[in-house]
């Protein structure tokens, strides 16, 4: 499809690479593009609004309205029923979500039995794995949702941040099957889906808020002033808590089949947080970043000094070994939920100072579904009398439905792109965003060690999005 060749993200994310007289901005705003070459893109600027779009699911989604007013659930009166594909990580994962909040089917196919077996996440594996599964698991969750694809409004996916090779299967398998129902396309940011999700579950929670998302590969702090619309208050300078969980419970041998998160989180339940002293990261840096990579360290230390046997696995330790694991595990979560606490407690202060009618903090990503971290930062939002809202842990950890629900509320303002054709060429490139901050940074937090990974960083999806709404008054 020509008319997809240039669309209004693409041409900013090259305004850099692309000598000005060749970019003509279409005064239109579409999320998702897929390109077939940049060579292609950079020569055939290309105007193709979506008022031209054929496609009509109903009268109120062809307004295309733009306007970057707050959203609410509650205002979503359209029947969408939308599919939503996430594979940018280890789970391969697809949903069905009706625009009213009500989720019909979700599928989770994890890949935790690898990760047990290799330590971590390989791409090319995960790859594999996610190709092996993906018809299948949309298949399911269009069954479960008593549906076929003829019933559907739009396919979201996820486009980015994550792994190139992970993401462009999910893309690959939206396409298609928006391609074959002419279906429109939503390309969606995984880190605003880990946010947005909250909308789902919590009708009241409306922008601006405050997001703390935290999973394997994010620790991220946003003020959420719209859709669309993020500051980065805070992020991580090397890891992220969900890996250092993770690394945590193969060097202490836990059973890593449901991932390292939950089983540090219970054996935790059985040590003496306070008996190994790891020090809290960061405790100089007056600012919101995070960093866990030293954290991690310490914990290998520690248990390198106390002989933990760790090939011997949990089940067959001796009870003096058990509570050995059992007290680092503790001191371990204990130290790393310190730093959320703390980064928290500032970046609520400097959000009430941005946006004062802030009335939320949502917690969301995998670690959100840890028990001890969503107590502990219950206790700090009640400081500042503020709600902490947390979605099931089902929807914190990688899950179909926040992507469908991400999409249904991007299609409520118009950000969606038209049906792909329906078989993609052999050589077609996909737009893959496997580094795409969710907003700029404050310029507060801004951290030094940071600035010097920010090559090859896709432009930021508030960037994008308010350059097309500027574009458009
Ligand atoms: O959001 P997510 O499912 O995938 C990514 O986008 O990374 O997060 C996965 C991370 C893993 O590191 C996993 O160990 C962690 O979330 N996690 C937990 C818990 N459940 C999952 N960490 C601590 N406690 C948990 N209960
Ligand atoms: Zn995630």
């Amino acid at each position: 499809m020509m008319s997809s060749l240039l669309t209004l993200p693409s041409t900013f994310s090259r305004l850099n690479l692309v000598p000005n007289s060749l970019v003509v901005i279409p005064y239109t705003f579409k999320l998702l593009n897929f390109v077939k070459s940049h060579k292609q893109q950079r020569l055939r600027p290309l105007n193709y609004p979506l008022l031209c779009f054929p496609y009509s699911p109903n009268s109120s989604a062809t307004q295309f309205s733009t306007s970057s007013s707050s959203v609410s659930p509650k205002s979503f009166n359209d029947d969408l029923v939308v599919l939503g594909i996430e594979t940018s990580c280890d789970d391969t994962a697809a949903a069905i979500v009706r625009s009213n909040g009500e989720i019909l089917s979700q599928v989770v196919s994890s890949q935790a039995d690898l990760l047990a077996r290799y330590g971590g996440v390989a791409p090319k594996m995960a790859e594999e794995a996610h190709s092996q599964v993906i018809d299948q698991v949309v298949q399911e969750a269009v069954d479960k949702a008593g549906l076929t694809e003829r019933d559907l409004s739009a396919v979201a996916v996820t486009i980015g941040p994550g792994l190139s090779l992970c993401l462009r299967v999910g893309v690959q398998k939206a396409r298609r099957v928006a391609g074959s129902f002419n279906l429109p396309i939503i390309g969606v940011h995984h880190m605003e889906a880990h946010a947005l999700v909250a909308r789902l579950i919590e009708k009241e929670l409306r922008f601006p808020f405050l997001a703390l998302l935290i999973s394997g590969g994010h620790n991220l702090l946003v003020l959420a002033h719209d859709l669309g619309h993020y500051t980065q208050l805070g992020t991580t300078i090397d890891d992220a808590i969900g890996e250092a969980f993770d690394k945590t419970a193969k060097w202490l041998g836990l059973d890593m089949r449901k991932s390292g998160g939950p089983a540090v989180e219970k054996l935790a339940q059985e040590g003496d947080a306070e008996s190994v002293r790891f020090s809290i990261p960061m405790k100089h840096h007056k600012d919101c970043n995070f960093s866990y990579a030293g954290l991690k360290t310490q914990v290998k230390l520690a248990i390198a000094s106390r002989n933990i046997a760790a090939k011997v696995p949990l089940s067959c330790a001796s009870s003096q070994d058990r509570s050995s694991r059992a007290d680092i595990a503790a001191s371990f979560q204990r130290v790393a939920v310190l730093h959320l606490e703390e980064r928290c407690e500032r970046a609520v202060e400097w959000a009430l100072k941005i946006e004062p009618s802030i009335k939320h903090l949502v917690v969301s990503g995998g670690v959100a579904s840890n028990q001890y971290v969503r107590a502990r930062l219950d206790q700090v939002v009640k400081k500042y009398s503020l709600q902490l809202v947390c979605p099931p842990p089902n929807l914190c950890t990688d899950n179909g439905v926040m992507v469908a629900w991400t999409g249904i509320e991007n299609f409520h303002v118009g950000r969606y792109d038209p049906p792909p054709p329906a078989n993609d060429p052999e050589d077609f490139m996909y737009d893959l965003r496997p580094r795409w901050p969710l907003g700029e940074e404050y310029a507060e937090g801004r951290s030094e060690a940071r600035s010097l990974r920010r090559a090859r960083v896709h432009p930021s999806l508030t960037s994008l999005v308010q350059a097309s709404l500027q574009q458009q008054r």
